[in-house]
C-alpha cells in the first residue's frame, strides 16, 4: 500500500523537483498539494505547483492555496534565490487547471482528521499553514502519522542570516508553534541538506534523455546554480526539499538524534535561529526526530534514477 502523503509546500526550484520526486515514487501516493509563501508569492508558488503538476502529466492532484503572509513577521521572499518567477529560467506554459476553493490549513486538517495515523505530511517551505491548522484543530497532534519538515540549521551557518535557515526565518513563530505542538516531527536542517548538491556532472546525466523534464531540470537548475555560486561558493546546487521528502521512502539515507530543539523568535540577530539542547540542560523530552547525518550519494543515485524513469515515460 503507497504511503498518502501531503506536500506543504512554496514551489520554488527544489520544492518543484520534491514533487517531481514523489511523482516517480511507487511507494508514495500524492493525495494533495497545499501552498505558502515562501521563494516567491503564495499566488506564484499556486501557480507554480500547478503547473509543475501538469509538466509531469498529474493534474489530477488536487492544489489548494494556503497563508500568504507569514503569522507575525513581515513577509520575505527569495527572487534571488529562485528567480522572480520562483522556476528560476523555466518558462511553463500557464496552467490550465486552477487551484481548489478550500483553503490548503483547512484541507490539511480536513484530510489529517478523516484519516487518522495515514497522512504523512511534506513541510518544505515556511510553517505557515501548518500553525494555523495547530491553531484551529489541535487534534491533528495525535491523527497524523508524521510531519517531515525541511528547515533549522542547527550546527550549520544559517543561509538567509548567519545563524538562521530560510524556511525558519520567514515564518520563526510558526515554526515556533509547530515545534512546540507535540506533532511527531522528523527535521532535515541544513547540516544534511548541503551535503546533497546537483551538480553539472548530475545534469548531464538526465539530459542524455530528451524530455521536457529533463529540459525542465536543467533551465530551473541553471538558475539554482548560479545562485550557489554567486552566493555561497558553491559548484552545483543544494536540494534541500527532494531530501527531506525521500525520507518518507528511504529513512536510510540519513542517522538521527532524537533532540530538544528551538526557534528563536526574540527581535535580535538570533531570530529564526534553530538550537538543539545537546546536552539537555533544560530536562526536557526530545520534541523531534533530526536528520544530523546523510549520505549524499545514496540519495543522488535514487534521485537521479528517478528523474530519469519520469523523463523517459514522459518523452
Ligand atoms: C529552503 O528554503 C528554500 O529556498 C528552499 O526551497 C528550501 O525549502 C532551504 O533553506
Ligand atoms: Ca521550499
Amino acid at each position: 500500500m503507497p504511503k498518502h502523503i501531503i506536500f506543504d509546500t512554496d514551489p520554488g526550484i527544489d520544492d518543484a523537483l520534491a514533487i517531481l520526486l514523489a511523482l516517480a515514487s511507487p511507494e508514495l501516493n500524492v493525495d494533495g498539494i497545499v501552498t505558502v509563501h515562501g521563494n516567491v508569492s503564495t499566488e506564484q508558488t499556486t501557480e507554480n505547483a500547478l503547473a509543475i503538476l501538469e509538466l509531469a502529466g498529474a493534474s489530477h492532484i488536487p492544489v489548494y492555496k494556503g497563508c500568504d503572509l507569514p503569522l507575525v513577521k513581515e513577509s520575505l521572499l527569495s527572487p534571488e534565490t529562485h528567480g522572480d518567477k520562483g522556476l528560476g529560467y523555466a518558462n511553463l506554459p500557464a496552467p490550465a487547471s486552477k487551484p481548489q476553493v478550500k483553503h490548503g490549513s483547512d484541507f490539511l486538517i480536513e484530510r489529517i482528521m478523516s484519516q487518522p495515523n495515514e497522512i504523512t505530511l511534506v513541510a518544505i517551505g515556511p510553517l505557515t499553514n501548518v500553525a494555523l491548522a495547530l491553531r484551529k484543530e489541535p487534534r491533528i497532534v495525535e491523527n497524523v502519522k508524521e510531519v517531515l519538515v525541511m528547515g533549522g540549521a542547527i550546527q550549520h551557518a544559517g543561509n538567509t542570516t548567519p545563524l538562521a535557515e530560510f524556511n525558519t526565518f520567514v515564518d520563526p513563530h510558526a515554526a515556533h508553534v509547530v515545534f512546540h505542538s507535540g506533532i511527531p516531527i522528523t527535521l532535515t536542517p541544513l547540516d544534511v541538506t548541503y551535503q546533497c548538491i546537483f551538480t553539472a556532472d548530475d545534469l548531464n546525466r538526465l539530459l542524455k534523455i530528451d524530455s521536457p523534464i529533463t529540459k525542465y531540470i536543467a533551465d530551473s537548475t541553471r538558475f539554482y546554480m548560479e545562485f550557489h555560486d554567486e552566493y555561497q561558493s558553491i559548484q552545483g546546487c543544494v536540494i534541500n526539499d527532494p531530501m527531506t521528502l525521500a525520507l518518507t521512502f528511504m529513512p536510510e539515507i540519513c542517522d538521527y538524534q532524537n533532540l530538544v530543539v528551538d526557534v528563536d523568535i526574540s527581535t535580535g540577530v538570533g531570530l529564526g535561529n534553530t538550537f538543539a539542547d545537546f546536552y539537555n540542560y533544560e530536562k526536557k523530552p526530545a520534541n523531534m526526530r533530526v536528520a544530523m547525518g546523510v549520505r549524499p550519494r545514496m540519495f543522488m543515485d535514487v534521485f537521479l534514477e528517478r528523474m530519469e524513469k519520469l523523463a523517459r515515460s514522459l518523452s
